[in-house]
């Protein structure tokens, strides 16, 4: 069957059933949406923002409050030497939650003997509290919230000295 009968016989089926010119449009309609499909489908790749395991100082932690700032959003917290990213804890640890005082810092101390008032924040520029005068009750509370931070949380890294 050549081309020329191809069409020819389309045609014939055409006017012999109006219902044909329906099929036709549906036809067609599928067809385009067939070809443009791809275009729309295939949004540019993009890569995961990748989270590098590194050292913070007190200083370099200060900035991740999760305000828009320098930390972009982000919420860090170190516990007993571990930084963990917080950021699914921002109704507890961003700039208007309940302990928005730990976010971007050493929150160790806060932990450990349960309070989250600003006197158990060490200056950033300070040496990283040793926790020296922990009684052995306060070293069990902050395991405890060491487990469940290491639980819940992405370790991102090691708090180390300002340098
Ligand atoms: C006034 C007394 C307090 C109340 C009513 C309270 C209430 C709560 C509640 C309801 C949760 C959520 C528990 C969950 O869903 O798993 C929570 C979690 C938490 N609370 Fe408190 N809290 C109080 C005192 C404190 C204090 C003094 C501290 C300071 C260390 C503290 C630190 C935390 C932390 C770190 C979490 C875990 C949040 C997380 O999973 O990231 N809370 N608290």
């Amino acid at each position: 069957m050549t081309s020329t009968t191809t069409i020819n016989t389309l045609v014939d089926q055409l006017k012999a059933n109006p219902l044909n010119w329906a099929l036709l449009a549906v036809f067609l309609y599928v067809l385009r949406s067939y070809i443009s499909a791809p275009a729309n489908a295939a949004p540019e790749p993009r890569h995961p923002e990748t989270i590098v395991f590194k050292d913070y100082t007190p200083i370099e932690l200060q900035p991740y409050t999760g305000k828009q700032d320098n930390g972009m959003g982000r919420i860090l917290m170190a516990v007993n030497g571990n930084v963990y990213d917080v950021s699914r804890g921002r109704n507890f640890y961003g700039p208007d939650g309940p302990y928005g005082n730990f976010g971007g810092r050493d929150a160790s101390r806060g932990l450990a003997k349960g309070s989250f008032d600003l006197d158990m924040l060490t200056d950033v520029d300070k040496p990283i509290d040793k926790l020296e005068d922990l009684a052995r009750d306060e070293w069990e509370a902050l395991r405890e919230w060491e487990a469940h931070f290491a639980g819940k949380y992405l370790l991102v890294g090691k708090l180390v000295e300002n340098i």
